[in-house]
């Protein structure tokens, strides 16, 4: 039997990646929990179908009672999209362990927070599409973004493991979106790590960082990304990893066949 796609809980769903993926689905007759800290979402909320909701994922207790409560109401939840996430910028050895854990307390933490308190519906559901966004950034390693690199490369790991742990328990399914450079108040919201002024790698840092802000705010609009998650939830099967725009797509390709010892001083001398 194939299971459809009704009612979805989206995090970080008040802006950028978030809001566009919940208006997209919205858009497609889906009902969408729109969950982020803020709990509002900018623009129409076609017709009631985009239900904003107050929830900082990181708050265990409250995204159970989030997800109880859409299954309380619609009596299903058929998928997730995991994406409430943020980023800090400076080298890793200016990183101290307080902001080492800000990185991973959101993206890794309160995204399993998230899973666990959706996998136990979908178990017992016996389906559930989880779809997690990750990063580029999880397979090409950026000079100082080495912390939320690692973060998203460890959510890439654990969706591919949960995918293969869970699937003799019905269907139930993972994928994880990679996205590249996206116009989203992400880079507004980066915070930057305290040593990072007054520190040796101060020149090359700030250089760095020029590349990657412009990189950003001239970036892909967040639509694509939602698109991608969009034509996943419509498959039967969704794919392992994917890596939305051909060209994004053909640097992740590039990264499984050109050697470290090749890519690691090409991809240096790009942000300098
Ligand atoms: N922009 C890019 O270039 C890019 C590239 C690759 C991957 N990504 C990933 O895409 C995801 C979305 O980012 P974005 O670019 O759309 O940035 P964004 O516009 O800043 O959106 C981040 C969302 O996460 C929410 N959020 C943050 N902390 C939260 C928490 N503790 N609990 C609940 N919600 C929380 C924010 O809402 P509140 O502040 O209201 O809580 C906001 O809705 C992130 O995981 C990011 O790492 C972005």
């Amino acid at each position: 039997m194939i299971h459809t796609t009704h009612t979805i809980l989206i995090t970080g769903g008040s802006s950028g990646i978030g809001a566009a993926t919940a208006r997209m689905l919205a858009a497609d007759g889906m009902t969408v929990y729109a969950a982020s800290r803020r709990g509002t979402i900018e623009g129409s909320d076609f017709d009631g179908r985009i239900i904003p909701v107050k929830l900082d994922v990181n708050d265990e207790a409250l995204t159970i009672k989030t997800v109880h409560d859409i299954v309380e109401k619609h009596g299903t939840l058929d998928a997730v999209v995991v994406n409430a996430g943020n980023g800090i910028a400076g080298s890793v050895e200016d990183s101290d362990d307080e902001e080492v854990r800000y990185q991973f307390e959101t993206c890794c933490f309160g995204a399993l927070k998230t899973i666990r308190a959706c996998m136990e519906v979908f178990r017992k559901q016996g389906y559930g599409r989880v779809i997690t966004i990750t990063s580029v950034a999880a397979i090409v390693p950026l000079p100082y973004q080495g912390i939320y690199s690692g973060v998203k490369a460890a959510m890439l790991s654990i969706t591919e493991n949960l995918r293969m742990e869970t699937s003799h328990l019905g269907d139930i399914q993972f994928c994880s979106v990679l996205p590249g450079d996206v116009r989203t108040e992400f880079t507004c919201a980066r915070k930057i790590v305290k040593k990072a002024a007054t520190s040796p790698y101060a020149d090359e840092f700030q250089r760095a960082m020029k590349v990657i802000e412009k990189d950003e705010t001239t970036g892909m609009s967040a639509n694509i990304i939602a698109r991608a998650v969009l034509r996943q939830l419509r498959r039967r099967r969704m794919s392992v990893r994917v890596i939305p725009r051909i060209d994004y797509a053909l640097v992740g390709l590039l990264m499984r066949l050109i050697p470290e010892c090749i890519k690691l001083p090409i991809i240096k001398a790009l942000y300098r």
